[in-house]
């Protein structure tokens, strides 16, 4: 028998509570039954999201979110800030250039810290700028940014959106929309709420809603205005993922019971407790300021960050994930955003020991373990 672990920085575990909920028989979308979902998830996604404006919903992976808001803010001949220090910053610079925005990209090193007096200084250059893009987390690194700092900023600017990725970031930690003046605050279900693949999220402030009017990109799937007017009355503009809403709703009300302060907790505690286990075993950390949601742990000189991944999951269950381009065989990545709790973090540790012996890295077994339980003795 093999038992499964799945910490993967998404798709990430679903409580049984919620796959119940989505096992059950698909009921008609333009039923008054789906309407009093909708409308409950309308009001709670506004309580994740942190905003009292409509977070639209797609049935999309994150990225057709994120391609949303390019499409539906701007125009062909605009200019935007991209901040590229992994794949998924890199990800806003090509949704741009797919539609003829001109992006000026502020790039980092990945890994490396973002200063937002370089964000700043990047928009006094170019006034003309219509949207800041960045990450909350960029996923592929496990660095956080500093979305607070740079959103206090581009809100001087009345031109110019602030536009955030939170596919790996909402639910994870502090980041309300409109508390911090995010214009556009994306998600994605299979983060940390604790969903499957395949719905999508965008707030939009009233300062986006704005902007909306004024863009000329061509849309059609991903219409805000389209879809916000429907979703006012309870509907969706298309058919939507039925299954997948009604399993939001569930997560939505695990979510709201745990309280999003204490989830913010947990989340960081489990962090905290993945960096000091992989720590004692000698290994660092790669984000100069790491994200709670997934940690990139260093390969240790010699061995394969692939292989190091590969053994996790083939021999001993344990689903990380691996480095991504520049980073392959750099780095792992353990992640705790979403169902996650102090057993997984400590099941981790000790699947990291089991590999890092069987790859013929030097260290004294239990010590990961230990440090991470000793992290983790008061969460
Ligand atoms: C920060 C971030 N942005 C964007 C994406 C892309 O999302 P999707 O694969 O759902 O399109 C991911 C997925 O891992 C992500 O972590």
């Amino acid at each position: 028998m093999e038992k499964r672990y799945l910490l993967a920085p998404g798709p990430t575990a679903i409580p049984p509570e919620v796959l119940l909920k989505m096992a059950e028989p698909i009921i008609h979308h333009r039923n008054p039954l789906f309407e009093a979902v909708v409308e409950e998830v309308r009001e709670n996604l506004k309580y994740v999201f942190g905003t009292k404006n409509e977070v639209l919903v797609f049935a999309s992976s994150g990225t057709g979110a994120m391609e949303s808001a390019v499409t539906n803010a701007l125009s062909a001949g605009d200019k935007a800030i991209c901040v590229r220090s992994g794949k998924f910053g890199e990800r806003w610079a090509n949704i741009c250039k797919a539609y003829s925005v001109e992006a000026i990209n502020i790039d980092l090193p990945w890994g490396e810290l973002l200063d937002p007096a370089v964000v700043e200084s990047t928009l006094k250059a170019n006034p003309e700028v219509k949207a800041v893009y960045m990450q909350a987390t960029e996923t592929s690194t496990g660095a956080r940014f500093p979305v607070k700092e740079v959103a206090a900023i581009v809100k001087n600017y009345p031109q110019t959106l602030m536009v955030v990725d939170g596919i790996t970031g909402v639910g994870v930690f502090e980041l309300p929309a409109d508390a911090w003046s995010i214009d556009v605050l994306v998600g994605g279900s299979q983060k940390a709420l604790m969903l499957p693949p395949g719905l999508a999220f965008a707030s939009v402030s009233d300062k986006g809603w704005e902007f909306i009017k004024n863009s000329t990109l061509p849309k059609f799937y991903f219409n805000w205005v389209k879809e916000r007017t429907n979703l006012e009355k309870n509907q969706t503009n298309f058919t939507p993922a039925i299954s997948l809403i009604i399993g939001l709703r569930e997560s939505l009300r695990i979510i709201k019971q745990e309280g999003l302060e204490n989830v913010y907790r947990r989340i960081e505690g489990l962090a905290k407790a993945t960096r000091a286990g992989a720590e004692a075993l000698g290994l660092k950390t790669f984000a100069k300021a790491p994200s709670p949601a997934v940690t990139a742990i260093v390969a240790p000189v010699g061995i394969d960050g692939q292989a190091i991944y590969k053994t996790l999951w083939k021999k001993y269950g344990v689903t990380g994930a691996g480095g991504q381009d520049q980073l392959k065989g750099k780095i792992f990545r353990l992640a705790t955003l979403g169902y996650a709790d102090k057993y997984d973090v400590i099941t981790a540790v000790a699947a990291l020991e089991f590999t890092l012996r069987d790859l013929g890295y030097k260290f004294e077994m239990g010590k990961g373990v230990a440090a991470a339980t000793e992290s983790l003795k008061d969460a």
